[in-house]
């Protein structure tokens, strides 16, 4: 089986990667990336991949797709987030699929698209369509909703883009990384599947306290509400933030959360995965070694 994951310099992606060389070595694994330095950042953290595992293409080319197309079973499809070109780097992608052949095409999208207010949730769904172009495409596909994929934080204080009382919806990226390939492994039957993906819900007062209590830190880690520009410095979101679009973007999911948060229900999780969902508690004491 020949599996393409696309963005794969991208952080979602490379959980993938590592999920899929750790668990199925077996796999003939193509990576689209867009430039060669990609392709090195990527290999030297998988030094067991050869460099003819990687294709350049970029979405806003379609004539570089094909090639990294060709002769792919199952591909694994993770766009930019907050990005203009967003939905017609999907439809790309999709097409491309579709013309190469493609059996199964998995995409990586963003819990409860429809809440339309946030530009980042709308472009995945309801304006822009690309889980409406990929369900009509034709091809067999699975749709993975997941929500804010959880870093670890071990810092003493805890940077907040949004109120830190808010009940909030998080996962684990390993868990997804999990779920991504139980799917990629076994498509068919999870095809034309929509899966809500939330691990835990919590507000980060509380991501605070557990990393105080699993740390056993002398002092309590403090959540410190930033200024949305100090958001954008500190890097506290993950995504790159450039342009007046990424701008709005940013400013009306940090809006959003600051004021509604979205939890969502883990029982998709658990049921995927046939394990409890990775909760903040088992995430940092899987960090610290626990
Ligand atoms: N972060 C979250 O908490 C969260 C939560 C829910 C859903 N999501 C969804 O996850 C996605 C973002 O994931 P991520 O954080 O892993 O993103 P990321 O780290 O920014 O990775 C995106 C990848 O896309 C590549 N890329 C950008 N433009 C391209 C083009 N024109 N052609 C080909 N490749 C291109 C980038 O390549 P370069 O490395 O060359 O720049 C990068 O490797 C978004 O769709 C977002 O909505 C994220």
């Amino acid at each position: 089986m020949t599996v393409l994951i696309t963005g794969a310099a991208g952080r979602t992606s490379r959980y993938v990667v590592r999920a899929l060389l750790k668990n199925e070595p077996q796999m003939d694994l193509r990576l689209l990336v867009r430039s060669e330095a990609a392709a090195e950042k990527v290999q030297a953290e998988f030094p067991q991949l050869p460099h003819s595992a990687f294709a350049i293409g970029d979405y806003l080319e379609s004539s570089t797709l094909p090639a990294a197309f060709q002769g792919v079973d199952v591909v694994f499809h993770n766009g930019p987030a907050f990005h203009s070109q967003e939905t017609a780097m999907g439809i790309a992608a999709i097409d491309a699929a579709r013309e190469a052949g493609v059996k199964h095409f998995v995409f990586c999208s963003v819990l409860f698209p429809l809440l339309h207010k946030l530009l980042n949730h709308e472009v995945k769904l309801r304006y822009f369509r690309i889980e409406e172009y990929l369900i009509e495409s034709g091809l067999n596909y699975t749709i993975l909703e997941n929500i804010n994929l959880q870093n670890v934080i071990t810092k003493s204080v805890l940077p907040c883009g949004y109120s830190p009382k808010v009940l909030q919806g998080f996962l684990d990226l390993q868990d997804l990384a999990d779920i991504a390939r139980l799917v990629i492994v076994a498509p068919l039957s999870h095809n034309r599947a929509r899966y809500e993906l939330v691990g835990e819900n919590c507000s980060l007062e509380d991501v605070a306290k557990t990393i105080t209590r699993r740390t056993h830190l002398v002092k309590n880690v403090v959540c410190q509400q930033i200024p949305r520009d100090q958001v954008v410095a500190m890097d506290v979101t993950p995504v790159n933030v450039q342009g007046v679009y990424a701008q709005d973007a940013l400013d009306r999911m940090l809006y959003y959360y600051n004021k509604r948060g979205i939890p969502g229900n883990d029982n998709t999780v658990r049921w995927l995965l046939g394990r409890e969902p990775t909760t903040w508690k088992a995430l940092v004491d899987r960090e610290l070694g626990k």
